[in-house]
């Protein structure tokens, strides 16, 4: 049995229980600001809409959705283990993690804006989220804040410092890179040099950081496997009714051997709106 047959049926067996999970640890209260754009002036910090976000089913709720918390909860303490704990020592960059999916539409952007959130506000650790899905770009959109020069302005050589699209939020452990202005070869840029060079300076000068990538799809865009390669952890989103287990296996047979694999079953736009949960987690053989 593969460890994705594996994992759906371990995803099975838990999924009524997680459903009725009560969450025990009570999370932080989360201000919610007023609806204010983001100035987009140099490193003005960005205001994200959090009542937007919370309308939408994000984990900005204030205490209201808490099975959605209790997934995204488990889901974070696999990573962090990976990236910080004695796994850590056998991944390379074990800090950068990329979320894709095999095909577009299956819920990349909200699984990694949920993860970064719940990092951000419950833990002592930063977070880094980075909107690496160049051609369709939506983490600044989803977030309610203007857009701003970003990872391709960087790469393409038009903003030349990292630090000038490196942007502060109002949820102080939340650190933005936006995708930027659009490029005729944007993902051409993602699987540059430069791109890798920036990866192993994230990686490296930032170690007790969490770098979290909103990635394109995996199916279709060949330069997501490029950057597959610059990262130790990947978090694969399907949706049930989407991906069957041979677009999964399509997906990630290619994946670096070394890449610590998770997946996410996402039930995206059906009528309970709800995270299924994690429900793999592997290493190594794919098969
Ligand atoms: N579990 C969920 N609960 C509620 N809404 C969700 C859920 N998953 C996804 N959505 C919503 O479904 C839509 C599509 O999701 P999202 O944008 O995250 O997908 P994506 O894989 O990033 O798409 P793309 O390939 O276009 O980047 C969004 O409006 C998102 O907010
Ligand atoms: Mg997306």
């Amino acid at each position: 049995m593969s460890i994705i047959e594996k994992a759906l049926a371990k995803q099975q067996q838990s999924s009524t229980s997680k459903s009725q999970q009560t969450q025990t640890n009570a999370e932080p209260e989360t201000s919610t600001t007023p609806n204010t754009k983001a100035v987009t002036d140099d490193k003005a910090t960005l205001i994200i809409d959090k009542a937007s976000l919370e309308e939408r089913g994000y984990l900005i709720d204030n205490g209201t959705r808490k099975s959605i918390k209790d997934e995204f909860r488990q889901i974070k303490r696999k990573l962090l283990n990976n990236a910080f704990g004695n796994v850590s020592k056998t991944l390379h960059h074990s800090n950068l993690i990329m979320v894709s999916s095999a095909k577009p539409n299956e819920g990349k952007t909200f699984v990694a804006i949920n993860l970064a959130l719940s990092i951000a506000l419950e833990q002592d650790k930063t977070v880094l989220l980075i909107d690496a899905d160049v051609l369709r770009p939506s983490v600044s959109r989803e977030l309610g804040i203007n857009e701003n020069p970003g990872i391709i302005d960087y790469l393409s050589g038009q903003s030349e410092q990292v630090s000038n699209i490196i942007y502060n939020t109002d949820i102080d452990k939340l650190k933005l890179i936006p995708a930027g202005k659009p490029h005729h070869l944007s993902n051409e840029l993602l699987a540059s040099e430069k791109m890798a060079n920036f990866a192993n300076e994230l990686a490296n000068r930032y170690p007790d950081r969490i770098v979290i990538f909103d990635c394109p799809p995996l199916i279709g865009v060949t330069e997501t496997l490029v950057l597959a390669n610059l990262m130790g952890q990947a978090l694969i989103v399907v949706e049930e009714s989407k991906s069957s287990i041979a677009d999964i296996k399509a997906a990630t047979e290619h994946l670096n051997e070394d890449l610590a694999l998770g997946l996410v079953l996402n039930k995206a736009i059906r009528s309970h709106k709800d995270l299924y949960g994690y429900y793999g987690y592997g290493y190594g053989t794919k098969d």
